[in-house]
């Protein structure tokens, strides 16, 4: 039988690019409020959220990540040129195929990159950096460019008193690279379907533009809070002990911006030391899902709360349901 030649790999991988882009326009609670019968002080207690952006009319899902991927390749110093995958993680692309990566890789110029996309939800930034070690480490891959882009308002029901006044729209992106040193540790993932109906895209959606059906995202909110303060905890800490480090060695920890009433339970399961930052970018970005972590990483790091090589936790969870959860160095 013959043997096949495989690549030549690379001992370690790491992040060494980060990039953001926010949408201009800030959508207030109360704006948000006047549809639904709530109020802007209600919003803040259950949720977090003081405000939110929403993109224009001629931004899409991949247009945010392409600008988010640029801004992470010349942080990383690199040339769209030097990459050779290009990774988004997005549920609200406007096409059903292609992808939302092959559109990004040819607006940033990636000519050299291959292109797919990552369908998990909120999780999908995580699941990314765990797919783009392995294909650094494996040799398949040098420079990957990983995207976590959303336009939620496209897809919300500004009538849902359950979803309008979460979710919300922006991109983050970073570069994931060869390195000297392993900067990502390894990646504790999940993922349980016979809770898909929990938060659910209907199947309109796929046919928008055939239908002209506006398609929507619907939760059962109690149902998602009860699963991610109930296990979100116990991931974490799976995450941090295959590390190698200790919870008082982290500087942030950076989950998914769903809720912060959730992020706050978590806090507590971890019992993290009052030393670790804990990112709260929700409170003026809303949830945008993919997107919530690399932004949250962007506002901390552009604020000078976390530097170059400082070990954060990252956790990523909703629809699916799927989870990951990993410890990474700041690029
Ligand atoms: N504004 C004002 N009042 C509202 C409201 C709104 N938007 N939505 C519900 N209410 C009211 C209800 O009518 C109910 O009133 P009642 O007690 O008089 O009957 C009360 O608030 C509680 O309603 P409930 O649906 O139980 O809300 P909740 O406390 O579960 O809060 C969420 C709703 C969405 C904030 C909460 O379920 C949640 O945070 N879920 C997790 C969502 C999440 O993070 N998703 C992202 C995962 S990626």
């Amino acid at each position: 039988m013959s043997t096949l030649k495989s690549p030549t790999t690379h001992s370690a991988a790491g992040l060494i690019g980060l990039g953001a882009y926010r949408p201009e326009r800030v959508v207030t609670n109360d704006e948000v409020a006047a549809r639904i019968d709530s109020s802007d002080e209600w919003i803040r207690e259950r949720s977090g959220i003081i405000e939110r952006r929403y993109a224009g009319a001629d931004e899409t899902a991949a247009s945010m990540g392409a600008a988010a991927a640029a801004r992470a390749i010349a942080d990383a110093g690199l040339q769209p040129t030097d990459i050779d995958v290009v990774m988004v993680a997005t549920f609200t692309h406007r096409f059903q195929t292609p992808s939302a990566a092959a559109e990004v890789s040819h607006l940033i110029g990636a000519t050299n990159a291959s292109a797919f996309d990552i369908s998990a939800a909120c999780a999908g930034f995580c699941y990314g950096l765990g797919i783009a070690d392995s294909l650094i480490r494996s040799g398949t891959a040098k420079n990957i460019v990983l995207v976590g882009t959303e336009k939620l308002s496209d897809f919300l029901n500004p009538d849902d008193r359950g979803t309008a006044f979460i979710f919300a729209d922006g991109a983050g992106a970073v570069v994931i690279s060869a390195t000297t040193t392993q900067g990502i540790s390894p990646t504790v993932w999940g993922a349980d379907g016979s809770a898909m109906d929990a938060i659910i895209m209907e199947p309109d959606s796929v046919q928008a533009g055939i239908t002209h059906e506006p398609s929507h995202i619907t939760m059962q909110g109690q149902r998602v809070f009860r699963w991610a303060v109930g296990s979100m905890g116990d991931v974490c800490k799976d995450a941090l002990a295959q590390s190698g480090i200790q919870a008082t060695d982290l500087v942030a920890f950076v989950p998914h911006q769903a809720n912060l009433r959730i992020t706050n339970a978590i806090v507590k399961h971890l019992d993290l030391p009052e030393s670790v930052i804990v990112a709260k970018d929700i409170e003026y970005t809303g949830n945008t899902s993919a997107a919530s972590i690399p932004l949250a990483l962007d506002a901390l790091r552009s604020s000078g709360q976390i530097k170059t090589g400082d070990p954060v936790l990252l956790v990523g969870f909703g629809a699916g349901l799927a989870y990951a959860a990993q410890v990474a160095l700041t690029p």
